[in-house]
């Protein structure tokens, strides 16, 4: 089967399988207190790539048959990440009123109501964890882990630093800060998780997460390339936007060529590490290469 197809395929049935869990565990929308619910799932079900959870199950299945025991920490994941884009688009961050196809979520239910939602992914994110059937301590460890990479030495941090530094000239260092915390931590974790979960052993652990690194970098790298040259319909987000407010983004730092340069060697680097697992390591090879195409 050709590349292309085959990753279309697996990315189609794992993204069926996580918004299965997530339907099934999500409030529902007509529940009390209905606007939060139905604010939360309108944002979870937007539509969106899922890559994060399908980085997760890809990871498990190379040690793993069955993803199903590892389904649930993939959807939790995917929660985590939709409470980030909420509150991301909200008016004192990005202010950005367009998000996967659809009204942002403030610009249809309001700042009060969209906070609250991202407040409560983020917060049942952690206790989806709790209910995954894999070992009980890789539970707790995936809880603290999860903690860990997304709040003040992750995630959090990373979202700081790229808010103060909108309208400043920053430097190297500042936004490999910046897009190594707010976007490459969590998609490097989601790739160990699996690996963990599935039971790869140390040095392939090791290879897995550094792929998860090189390629975390690479997608918000292509992400500050897609506003600059990306089609909004393709998107299902605004572009232009970064170059409008003056946000600190790769282009802005390294120049536009350079940029794509970075994130082809990254990509590179990121198939040579995973190259030793051999044929196992197959899917991850192939997405590599569709993050640096990627239009959406
Ligand atoms: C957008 O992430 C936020 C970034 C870290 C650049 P995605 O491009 O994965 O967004 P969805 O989940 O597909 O909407
Ligand atoms: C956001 O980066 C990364 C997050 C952690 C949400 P951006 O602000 O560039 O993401 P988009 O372009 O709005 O999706
Ligand atoms: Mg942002
Ligand atoms: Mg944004
Ligand atoms: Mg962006």
């Amino acid at each position: 089967m050709d590349r292309k197809v085959r990753l279309k395929k697996d990315l189609k049935e794992k993204q069926e399988q996580v918004n299965i869990i997530l339907d099934r565990y999500l409030p529902r929308k007509d529940e009390y207190p209905k606007n939060t619910h139905k604010a939360l799932r309108y944002s979870v079900f937007a539509g969106g790539k899922r890559l994060r959870p399908y980085l997760t199950m890809c990871a498990y299945q190379m040690y793993q048959e069955n993803v199903e025991q590892i389904t649930p920490v993939a959807a939790a994941i995917e929660m985590l990440h939709t409470f980030s884009l909420i509150h991301d688009d909200m008016p004192d961050i990005d202010n950005d009123e367009y998000r996967r196809g659809k009204k942002s979520c403030h610009a249809l239910f309001g700042e009060g109501e969209a906070l609250l939602a991202g407040d409560a992914l983020l917060i049942s994110a952690f206790e989806l964890i709790t209910y995954a059937e894999i070992k009980a301590e890789h539970r707790v460890q995936f809880v603290r882990e999860l903690a860990e990479q997304c709040g003040v030495k992750g995630l959090i941090a990373g979202q700081m630093v790229d808010l103060e530094s909108e309208g400043k000239k920053v430097d190297k260092k500042t936004i490999d800060y910046i897009h190594k915390n707010k976007t490459a931590k969590l998609i490097q974790l989601c790739l160990r998780f699996g690996a963990v979960a599935g039971g790869a052993p140390k040095d392939e652990l090791a290879a897995i997460e550094d792929f998860g690194a090189k390629i975390g970098l690479a997608f918000q790298i292509v992400d500050d390339l897609l506003d600059i040259e990306g089609d909004p319909d393709e998107m299902g987000k605004t572009v232009g936007k970064d170059a409008h407010v003056h946000k600190a983004t790769y282009p802005s730092v390294y120049g536009l060529a350079e940029s794509k340069r970075r994130a082809q060697e990254l990509i590179s680097e990121a198939k040579a590490a995973i190259a030793p697992l051999g044929e196992k390591a197959l899917m991850l090879d192939i997405l590599a290469d569709y993050l640096l195409t990627r239009k959406s």
